[in-house]
C-alpha cells in the first residue's frame, strides 16, 4: 500500500539553532503561522505556506488556530514511579527508602511491568511527549516491557535495566554477572532495532559496586550507539555519601568518569552540586545534564545553574523526573525551570526553555537528524496544542493577541511565554508518533492492577 499522506494545518513553531537563555527576540525561532505540515508515512515530507494547499491526494487535517510543536523529549523519567508521584515529606535519600524502593519492587512481576509500561507510555503521549530516556527498575522484565511496548508504538525510546548491586533492599539488587548477562541479552535483542537504543543505566554511584561500574563502562565501550544514564550531584547529603563511598574520586561526577561512563551519549540527571572542574569534564566528554526542576523543587534538592552550563558549553535537556518530579507535563516542567532560574537571577526565555525540550534535547542525545524539529526527513513526532484552556488562560491569550482593548497586542514571545506558564496536558489536542495519531486521553483509561 502507498504510505499515508497527511497535511496538518496550524501554527508551526520550532527552532533552527540554539537560542540564548534570555533573548525573547531570538532569531533562531522559526514561526510559521497557519502553515501546512505534510506527513508521508512516518516522516515529515514538507512544510508549505497557507496559499500552497496540497492537492487531494493528501488528507487535510484542519488545526487552524492551534499550535503545532515537535513532540517533547523527556530525557529523564522513571516508569515505575508513577506509583509514588506526589509523596509527602521527604528529601532524596529518605524518599528513596520510604516510597520509591517499595514501589519498584512490584516490577519484579512481569505482569506488573507490562501493565506499568503501557500505562506509562500512554501517559507520555497524553502529555505531548513523543520520546524519552527512561529508568525502569532493576528487573530485566521491566526494561523488556518498555522496549517491547515502545517498539509496537514506533516510538524513539532509550532505556535499559537499572544496575544496582549494593545499598538497596532485598528484591532490588542484581549482581555483576547477572546484570551483565541481562544487559547483553537486551542489547542483542533491542539495541538499534527500529527506534530503540539501549542505555547502560547506573541508578547512581551509591547503589553500584566498583565492579559493577567497571562492567557498565566495559559494555558502554563495546556497544556503538549505546547510552549511559544516571543521576549526579542532586542532593547535598547524597554528595557527601558518595564522597565517603569513593574517597579516591575527585568529585561525584569523577566517579563516573573514572569508570569510563561519560561519553557523548551520557545523560546525567540533576547536576546541581557540580564545580568548575566537573563542568569542564562534561564539556570535554560530550555528556549532558537532564535538568529536572519540578523534582529539584519538590525534593528540596537545589537550584540548577543553567548559566554556568552555557558558559562551559555542555548540553542541557529538560526532564520531568517523575516520581521525584511532580508532573509528566513538559509545560509545567518548563514553568518551574523559569522559576528556578528566577531564583538564581537568570531569565529564561520561552524560546530557550522550549528549545531545550525539543531540538536541544535531540541534539544532546545526538538524534538531531531524527527528532526535535519540523524538518522534512525528520520523524513525524509532534503534538498539536490549544493556545489556551479555561477562562483565565483564554483571556490571557486574547490579551497577547491584542483582542482586549485598549491593551496593545503583544509579541510572539509574550504569547508563547504565557502559554508555557499556563498550559499543561489539558491543552493537548493530539499527539503524533512516527505519523500515527496516539489515542487521546489514553492515560486516564488505563488502570494499574492492585
Ligand atoms: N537518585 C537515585 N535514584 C533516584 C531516583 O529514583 N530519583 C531521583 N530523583 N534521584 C535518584
Ligand atoms: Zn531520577
Amino acid at each position: 500500500a502507498a504510505p499515508q499522506r497527511l497535511a496538518l494545518r496550524g501554527d508551526l513553531l520550532d527552532f533552527t539553532a540554539t537560542p540564548a537563555l534570555d533573548d525573547p527576540h531570538s532569531p533562531v525561532v522559526r514561526w510559521r503561522p497557519d502553515h501546512w505540515l505534510l506527513i508521508e508515512g512516518e516522516r515529515i515530507a514538507a512544510v508549505l505556506p497557507p496559499e500552497q494547499a496540497p492537492g487531494d491526494d493528501w488528507q487535510h487535517i484542519d488545526h487552524r488556530g492551534r499550535l503545532i510543536l515537535p513532540g517533547f523529549i523527556d530525557t529523564h523519567v522513571h516508569c515505575p514511579q508513577l506509583d509514588v508521584i506526589a509523596s509527602y515529606g521527604t528529601s532524596l535519600l529518605d524518599w528513596l527508602d520510604t516510597y520509591t524502593f517499595p514501589a519498584e519492587r512490584r516490577f519484579a512481576d512481569p505482569a506488573v511491568a507490562q501493565v506499568g509500561a503501557e500505562l506509562f507510555l500512554d501517559a507520555l503521549a497524553a502529555h505531548g511527549t513523543t520520546s524519552a530516556v527512561v529508568f525502569p527498575t532493576v528487573h530485566a522484565a521491566s526494561s523488556e516491557a518498555l522496549l517491547a511496548s515502545a517498539a509496537r508504538r514506533g516510538m524513539r525510546l532509550i532505556t535499559g535495566k537499572v544496575l544496582m548491586d549494593c545499598h538497596a533492599p532485598d528484591g532490588l539488587r542484581d549482581d555483576v554477572a547477572s546484570a551483565r548477562a541481562d544487559c547483553l541479552a537486551q542489547i542483542e535483542h533491542w539495541h538499534g532495532q527500529g527506534r530503540l537504543a539501549y542505555a547502560l543505566t547506573v541508578r547512581f554511584a551509591p547503589t553500584s559496586t566498583p565492579a559493577q561500574l567497571a562492567m557498565a563502562g566495559e559494555l558502554l565501550r563495546a556497544t556503538p550507539g549505546a547510552y549511559m544514564q544516571t543521576h549526579v550531584a542532586e542532593n547535598q547529603d547524597e554528595v557527601r555519601w558518595v564522597a565517603e563511598l569513593f574517597p579516591e574520586a575527585r568529585s561525584y561526577l569523577d566517579v563516573y568518569h573514572r569508570f569510563g561512563l561519560l561519553n557523548e551519549r551520557a545523560v546525567l540527571a540533576h547536576g546541581i552540586w557540580l564545580d568548575a572542574a566537573d563542568r569542564t569534564v562534561l564539556h570535554d566528554t560530550g555528556a549532558h545534564i537532564a535538568h529536572c526542576p519540578t523534582s529539584n523543587l519538590f525534593l528540596g534538592s537545589g537550584l540548577f545553574d543553567w548559566r554556568a552550563a552555557v558558559a562551559c558549553e555542555f548540553g542541557v535537556s529538560m526532564a520531568t523526573d517523575v516520581g521525584g518530579g511532580t508532573s509528566l507535563s513538559m509545560q509545567r516542567t518548563l514553568a518551574e525551570a523559569y522559576k528556578v532560574q528566577a531564583l538564581r537571577g537568570q531569565r529564561l526565555s520561552a524560546w530557550a526553555a522550549l528549545h531545550a525540550a525539543t531540538r536541544g534535547a535531540a541534539q544532546a542525545l545526538r538524534l538531531g537528524d531524527e527528532i526535535g524539529g519540523l524538518n522534512p526527513g525528520q520523524f513525524a513526532d509532534l503534538a498539536v496544542w490549544d493556545w489556551a484552556h479555561g477562562p483565565v488562560a483564554t483571556h490571557r491569550d486574547a490579551v497577547a493577541c491584542g483582542q482586549v482593548a485598549p491593551l496593545p497586542a503583544q509579541d510572539l514571545h509574550a504569547r508563547a511565554f504565557a502559554w508555557m506558564m499556563l498550559s499543561d496536558e489539558r491543552n493537548l489536542v493530539q499527539t503524533w508518533i512516527a505519523g500515527c495519531p496516539q489515542a487521546a486521553g489514553a492515560a486516564s483509561a488505563a488502570t494499574m492492577p492492585a
